[in-house]
């Protein structure tokens, strides 16, 4: 399958694991298990339509609230995920980049991520970014206070401060803003997800609850934003 236009910056809020499981009488952790496949098939369809940056919600500063076996048993599962995928991630040249607060995350975890940004730092065919413990209130407030700080130390001027500024002190520094942002399982909201990077980005929600989420489901999305007009606040010409 191929389209006419594909975005340039995929971001994904990977939600409804949680239901996948209960509706299988299973507990939660066997939904996120099953989400790891659908990112791997997500990432397939990314390589071969080319887009070039990938951002997946895969753990909120909020989602620290639940409970800790699931907080738990869910940096497990992501520490386990980027060593397995490490071999992959290399043999494909993709890059991997964290962005979130890193201070919450449990060492082993923490190591692993630091290890995998490490080995794929030089690559560039897909730059596939894992926000993890990401929001984004938080992290527009560490750039304001970061560019506060520069102001007072001399290294940059109050007139310098416009939006190419505050956007290299985001996580984001560097990774242009998201086209195509998709939400899975049927919620209509960000949930502090690049708020001020997906101001013009086109939205896709889907009832379809992530671990169901594969290729085939990508694709759809895809031909959706094929048919959308961007205009940026300009007239259409
Ligand atoms: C998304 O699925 C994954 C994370 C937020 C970590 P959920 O765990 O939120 O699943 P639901 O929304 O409860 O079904
Ligand atoms: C958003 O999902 C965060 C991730 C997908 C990682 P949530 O399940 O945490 O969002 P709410 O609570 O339904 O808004
Ligand atoms: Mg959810």
């Amino acid at each position: 399958m191929t389209f006419k236009n594909i975005p340039n910056h995929l971001a994904v809020i990977m939600d409804g694991n949680g239901r996948w499981a209960k509706k299988r009488n299973l507990e939660r952790i066997y939904g996120h298990i099953e989400g790891i496949k659908s990112l791997k098939s997500v990432i397939k369809g990314v390589m071969h339509h080319k887009i070039r940056y990938l951002t997946v919600f895969a753990f909120s500063t909020e989602n620290w609230q639940r409970p800790s076996e699931e907080v738990d048993s869910l940096m497990h599962l992501l520490s386990e995920y980027i060593d397995l995928e490490l071999p992959y991630l290399i043999k494909n040249k993709i890059r991997l980049k964290f962005i979130g607060n890193t201070e919450n995350i449990p060492e082993n975890s923490k190591s692993a991520m630091l290890n995998a940004e490490e080995k794929t730092k030089n690559f560039n065919e897909l730059i596939f970014s894992l926000a993890l413990s990401y929001g984004s209130k938080e992290e527009i407030l560490n750039a304001v206070c970061k560019i506060a700080e520069d102001v007072k130390k001399g290294s940059i001027d109050v007139k310098d401060i416009n939006g190419a500024l505050l956007s290299s002190y985001l996580y984001t520094a560097g990774i242009p803003d998201p086209d195509f942002l998709i939400r899975t399982s049927g919620e209509q909201r960000l949930s502090n997800f690049m708020l001020y990077q997906a101001a013009y980005a086109e939205i896709y929600f889907t009832k379809t609850l992530w671990p169901d989420f594969r290729k085939k489901n990508l694709n759809a999305a895809l031909k959706n934003y094929e048919k959308r007009v961007r205009r940026f606040g300009k007239t259409e010409i």
